[in-house]
């Protein structure tokens, strides 16, 4: 009888000695925070950053042809492309405002956030699936938020950014199952950093206690903890910053 053989595949998902290339879009508070955790934990990493004003790279996730570009850059000068977290996300700005109310749900908010919040982490998977290698262990994680949870919703208000985040969760599950047989070692996961001190946070704190207001250093490390514990076998999960399973 003819024995099979199978090659011993590595599936190790701390990514401390991996080699290849990182990746954080986003490099705002929690972003910045996170690569710079990442190259210290990870030195083998070559770690990028890309935003529309901060990183070394420029990315708008709203604009097509920004994203179109940067998979041709990815394709080009990350190989092989290791880790990816999105950082980027959008709460308020100008008009943007969370709802308190049914009367102040709008359309233009609603697609603002949805732009950003929902479409930028699935087109960016999209435009830098050819980047990823198949036999070797990925993360592709996405910071979501708790209160993206339709079913820990007690609160309400929030609208367009809660429903925003739920729909980010959805489409990475629903990548998350695409990968299992496309890329069978990636590992996709959508995150809560906790309440954290950035930009995005600051006009929202004032109720939250200072023992639950991490740094961004703090959620950054915390982060990369949970990360490091996940393998393809956990793909498609959204938990916290504890590791913690949030639900959808
Ligand atoms: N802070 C919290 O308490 C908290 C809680 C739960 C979840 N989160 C989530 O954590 C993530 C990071 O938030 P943060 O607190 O670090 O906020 P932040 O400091 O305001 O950073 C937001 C980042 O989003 C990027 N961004 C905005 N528009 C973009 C676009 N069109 N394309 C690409 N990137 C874009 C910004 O890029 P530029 O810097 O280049 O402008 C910035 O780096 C967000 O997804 C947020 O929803 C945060």
């Amino acid at each position: 009888m003819r024995h099979l053989r199978f090659k011993a595949v590595p599936t190790d998902p701390d990514f401390s000695q991996w080699q290849g290339h990182a990746l954080v879009v986003g490099a705002g508070g929690i972003g910045g925070a996170l690569a710079e955790a990442l190259t210290l934990q990870a030195p083998e990493l070559v770690v990028h950053t890309a935003g529309p004003h901060r990183g070394t790279w420029r990315l708008d996730l709203c604009d097509d042809t920004s994203l179109e570009a940067f998979g041709t850059l990815a394709l080009e000068r990350f190989r092989p492309l290791r880790l990816v977290i999105c950082a980027a996300g959008l709460l308020h700005d100008g008009d943007l405002q969370p709802e308190k109310r049914l009367r102040q749900v709008n359309r233009s908010a609603l697609r603002q956030s949805f732009e950003l919040n929902a479409f930028g982490p699935i087109l960016l998977a999209r435009v830098l699936e050819p980047a990823f290698p198949r036999d070797l262990p990925v993360h592709f994680a996405s910071l979501s938020a708790r209160v993206g949870s339709i079913g820990d919703n007690q609160l309400g208000g929030w609208y367009a950014y809660r429903a925003a985040k739920a729909a980010q969760n959805q489409l990475l599950r629903t990548l998350a199952v695409e990968w299992r047989r496309r890329l069978p070692q990636a590992c996709v996961t959508a995150l809560h950093p906790g309440t954290t001190a950035t930009a995005l946070s600051e006009p929202f704190r004032s109720s939250v206690p200072p023992a639950g207001l991490f740094s961004a250093e703090r959620a950054a490390r915390q982060l990369l903890e949970v990360l490091a514990t996940r393998s393809a076998a956990q793909s498609g999960s959204f938990v916290a910053w504890d590791g913690q399973p949030i639900p959808w």
